[in-house]
């Protein structure tokens, strides 16, 4: 076990969308892959972490929303997730990013959402989930579209938080 580094917005790997894992990608490699993003994800600590934030440009989430406590009861590790079927309800949430870190973004999703996906052993799986779940599934299959919190607010909010990702950077390097 390992905990990855998880990257920054504005980095490529985050911008780009990832791309479906392979059948003759499931194996040991990629379990491990998911247990470090487990571990990675709760060192963190974080609900929710997506491959293209360590770096890894596939189709692979994991998401645990129970509390610390509960760690793991609610543990999913998904290979090549899709929403399949959606509410027309709405739920509004507070969303942060560890990949953007100091920015919260109030984003409409879906209340429910089916999502379709495999298994660490390649199994089909598919099963409804509902509210904050919902809510951390479709912000970690944002981030496989390419998608950060930053690419959801304005141009001026947007322009602001780069400014102050610059001077941090700076003050680091001086
Ligand atoms: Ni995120």
């Amino acid at each position: 076990m390992a905990v990855l580094e998880i990257l920054t917005a504005p980095h490529p790997v985050l911008s780009a969308s990832a791309r479906e894992v392979r059948d003759d990608e499931f194996g040991p490699a990629l379990k491990q892959l998911l247990s470090d993003m487990a571990e990675t994800m709760y060192a963190a600590p974080g609900v929710g972490l997506a491959a293209p934030q360590v770096g890894d440009g596939r189709r692979i989430i994991t998401v645990d929303s129970s509390d610390k406590e509960n760690r793991g009861k609610r543990l999913y590790k998904m290979v090549n997730p899709t929403i399949v079927e959606r509410s027309k309800e709405t739920i509004t949430w507070g969303e942060t990013c560890l990949s953007v870190p100091d920015l919260e973004v109030d984003v409409v999703r879906a209340n429910r959402i089916r999502v379709q996906w495999r298994d660490e052993s390649g199994a089909k799986r598919e099963e409804w989930f509902e509210e904050y779940e919902a809510v951390i599934l479709q912000h970690e299959l944002d981030h496989l579209a390419g998608t950060v919190l930053l690419d959801r607010v304005s141009s001026f909010r947007r322009s602001r938080y780069m400014k102050k990702v610059k001077s941090r950077v700076q003050e680091l390097v001086r």
